[in-house]
This record gives C-alpha cells, sequence and structure tokens, in this order.
C-alpha cells in the first residue's frame, strides 16, 4: 500500500484505497512518463513539436490514469475531508492538465473534453468544495504536501522543482505580508503597533523580492518555456474550458493590493481580475478577499490624516514605513513584470515557430492583451503616474509631501 499524504497527516485512515494509490502513481509513474515524454520533445530541432511524438508514453498514460479514474468512480462519494478530496481533485487536474500538454485534448479542437469520466469526477468533487475543477497554484504550492522530502510536480526536471520551489517561496512571503497588514485596520494608522506590522510586511515583501531574483538567476529559459510552461494551458472540463493555474492563486497578493489601497474593488479592471480568480482560490482565501474587500484601506487612513498629523511623531513614522511597504509591494511587481514575464515568456515567445504561437499563455488570450494586462496590474502596484488609468500616484505623491512638511 503506498504512503500518501493524508493517512501520514492525520494519523488515521481519512481517504480512499482509490485515493491513496491515485495520489501514489501521481507521485511516481505519472511524473517518470511525463519526464520521459519531455526528454523526447526537448531533443527535437522544434520543441514546440508535440503530436504524433511518443505515442506508446502517451498511450500508457491515457490507460493508466483512466483506469484510477475508474477506480475512484467506483467507489463512489465516500465523504472524505476537505484537504482529502482537495489533494484528489488536485491529482485529477494534473492528469488533465498533462493531458493538455501532450495535446491528446485541446480546448479549440473540441467543444467538449473527451475524458468525459474524469471531467465528471472533477466536476462533482469541485462542486461540492466550491472551487474550479481543475488543479490551482495552491495544489503544486502551499498545500503541495511533501512525501519524503518530494513534493509533487508533472516531472522530474531539475527546473520544474527550481520554478515550485522559489513560486512557493513568494507566495509563504506574500501570505506572511498580508496577515501583518490585516490587522492595521483594527488598530487604526496611529497604532505603535501599527509600525511593527509594517516592518514585518516590508521584511516580508523584501523577501519576495529575494526568492523572485533567485528564480530570475536560477531558472534554465528554454526548459521552462518547453518543458515546464505548457502543463499551465487553459483544458476543458466537460464544456468548459477553465484557464491553466498561475502562481497567483492565492488571497495573499490580493489583499496587500487592498489594504494599502494600491487596487481598489471598485475599480472595473481590478474587480474583473478579482472576480475571475475567485473560484481558482480556496474556500478559505475567497473568504479573506471578501473581508478585506469590505475594510478601509491603509492609504485612506494616512491621507485623511495628513492635514491634521503631518508633524507628529507617529505620523511621522508609521507613514514612511507604509510608503516603504508600498515600495517593496511595487518591486516585486515590477519583478514580475520586467524580469519573470519578459525573460520567460515574452521574449522566448519571439523565437516560437507560427503554428505553435497560440495559447501559449496559461489563461488563454493573446499574449499582447496578456502583456496588457499584466503591465496594468504593475502599473497600479507600483503607483505609476498614469494618464489614462487610475493609480495611487496622486496619494503617494500627497503622503510624501506630508513627511517631508510640505502640506
Ligand atoms: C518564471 C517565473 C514566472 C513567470 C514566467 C510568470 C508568468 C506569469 C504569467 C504569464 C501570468 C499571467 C497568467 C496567464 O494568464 O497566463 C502570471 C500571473 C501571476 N503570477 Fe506569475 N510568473 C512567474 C513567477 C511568479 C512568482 C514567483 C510569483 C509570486 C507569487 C507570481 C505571481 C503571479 C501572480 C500574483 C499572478 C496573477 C496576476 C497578478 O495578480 O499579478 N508569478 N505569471
Amino acid at each position: 500500500m503506498p504512503t500518501n499524504v493524508s493517512t501520514i497527516r492525520k494519523g488515521r485512515r481519512v481517504s480512499t484505497i482509490a485515493s491513496d494509490e491515485f495520489d501514489h502513481w501521481t507521485r511516481t509513474d505519472f511524473r517518470q512518463i511525463n519526464t520521459d515524454l519531455e526528454e523526447i520533445y526537448f531533443a527535437q530541432e522544434d520543441r514546440a513539436a508535440v503530436i504524433g511524438v511518443g505515442e506508446d508514453l502517451k498511450s500508457k498514460l491515457v490507460s493508466v490514469g483512466e483506469a484510477h479514474v475508474e477506480a475512484l468512480l467506483a467507489e463512489g462519494d465516500t465523504h472524505q475531508p476537505f484537504d482529502t478530496a482537495f489533494n484528489t481533485l488536485g491529482n485529477l487536474g494534473l492528469f488533465m492538465a498533462a493531458l493538455r500538454r501532450h495535446e491528446l485534448t485541446n480546448p479549440d479542437k473540441e467543444t467538449e473534453s473527451p475524458f468525459k469520466r474524469c471531467s465528471a469526477l472533477c466536476l462533482r468533487i469541485a462542486s461540492s468544495l466550491g472551487v474550479a475543477p481543475r488543479f490551482v497554484s495552491p495544489h503544486l504550492s502551499a498545500n503541495n504536501y511533501a512525501v519524503n522530502g518530494v513534493q509533487k510536480a508533472f516531472t522530474n526536471l531539475p527546473d520544474e522543482t527550481i520554478f515550485h520551489d522559489y513560486n512557493l517561496y513568494s507566495i509563504l512571503y506574500y501570505k506572511r505580508a498580508a496577515e501583518a497588514l490585516v490587522h492595521i485596520p483594527e488598530l487604526g494608522v496611529s497604532a505603535s503597533a501599527t509600525a511593527l506590522m509594517l516592518k514585518e510586511a516590508k521584511y516580508a515583501l523584501e523577501q519576495v523580492a529575494l526568492y523572485n531574483k533567485t528564480l530570475f538567476d536560477k531558472l534554465d529559459v528554454d526548459r521552462f518555456f518547453y518543458s515546464v510552461r505548457p502543463y499551465f494551458k487553459s483544458h476543458r472540463v466537460g464544456k468548459i474550458n477553465f484557464r491553466g493555474a498561475n502562481a497567483g492563486d492565492f488571497a495573499g497578493i490580493n489583499q496587500i493590493d487592498l489594504l494599502l489601497g494600491l487596487c481598489s474593488g471598485d475599480d472595473l479592471f481590478y474587480g474583473n481580475i478579482l472576480a475571475e480568480k475567485m473560484q481558482y482560490m480556496r474556500p478559505e482565501d475567497q473568504r479573506d478577499v471578501q473581508r478585506t474587500l469590505r475594510i478601509q484601506p491603509l492609504m485612506e487612513g494616512f491621507v485623511e490624516s495628513a492635514d491634521k498629523y503631518a508633524d507628529t511623531a507617529w505620523f511621522q513614522e508609521n507613514c514612511k514605513l507604509f510608503l516603504e511597504v508600498c515600495t517593496a509591494h511595487g518591486r516585486t511587481a515590477a519583478q514580475h513584470q520586467n524580469m519573470l514575464v519578459e525573460k520567460y515568456i515574452k521574449r522566448p515567445a519571439v523565437n516560437m515557430e507560427s503554428q505553435h504561437l497560440k495559447q501559449i499563455t496559461a489563461s488563454g488570450p493573446p499574449l499582447d492583451e496578456l502583456m496588457n494586462t499584466l503591465t496594468h496590474l504593475r502599473d497600479l502596484r507600483i503607483a505609476a503616474p498614469r494618464d489614462d488609468i487610475d493609480t495611487a500616484h496622486a496619494k503617494i505623491e500627497t503622503l510624501k509631501a506630508a513627511l517631508a512638511g510640505k502640506t
């Protein structure tokens, strides 16, 4: 019997035999098949040519995966705890994403997933949990339980491990920054403890910047572009086409945006981002974003205080720290766009053969459209001076002037 995540975690059997065996497969043979296929693709002159290549391995992937799906369906709904069901959904999602990566399904060529039994199971589990019926980034990051030091992944390629590891480190520190900031609205911008929490958030965001930079230095461009990124494409589950996971599918980054006041739920652009993202987050993250949308941003608190309190000690200390946190958050957003997306998506796409260019992004829109969205997000987070969109630039300038005694 394979040792499985849920058996170890709870110290008692809360998973089923079929979900244990499926989990074991995703950690072992599934990874090996994907790795073998990646090595074949990567050795070709056109590394993006996938159709008709490695057919034996692909049929093994389909037949073994589908046998696991049948075993899970045969066991039926066993009233599993949330974490066990979420884990099984993640495993089914990894399987479906691999089928998409190997062009065994393609949402542009179909109106419904050919993997009907697997789709049905994903839809049933996802509906019971209140999440999207596919793997989402928490399955490979903050909810990716390590067995004997190894977390789940699609392949055994070292670059995939690098990608997941540094994504996870950044995510954990974004969460830590959000957890610090979330205390402040209850304390008020003038509390002495607010300074502590701002320092904590600043430190955490500096750690995000450190891990983003390390990822930038360590990850091989070609391996990421040709062998890792393709597992993050959109695919159909049943009839609906679901976008691929991205490292942003957690509440923390949006809590920081909203709490600082760099982004607003009333802004149509940002509101769309949040609404779209909801089902890709775990339910507790969905609730965190909802709660944050009902809180007054710290930016407003400082701007309202600027006239009256600019020369007080608390304003000088807390507002200075607040602006440093805004700068630290903006820096991570600029790194994401100007370093990571530029180096690992935009530049390699230039050299890609035109027939493969379609769908190179996780969410499906053309690359230019995606770049515009990510640039817009970056500019909100860095409070860029832009005439065409509403950013927090003017408010930041007001606070800087208040600190300098120029109001
Ligand atoms: C090689 C590294 C990375 C690349 C190439 C990359 C690329 C991308 C792309 C292309 C998107 C848009 C998704 C789509 O619709 O296709 C995206 C979204 C996102 N990524 Fe990354 N990413 C990388 C690493 C990271 C890391 C380390 C983080 C930190 C947690 C991160 C956080 C986000 C967030 C939060 C979003 C959602 C949009 C937003 O709120 O900014 N990414 N990424």
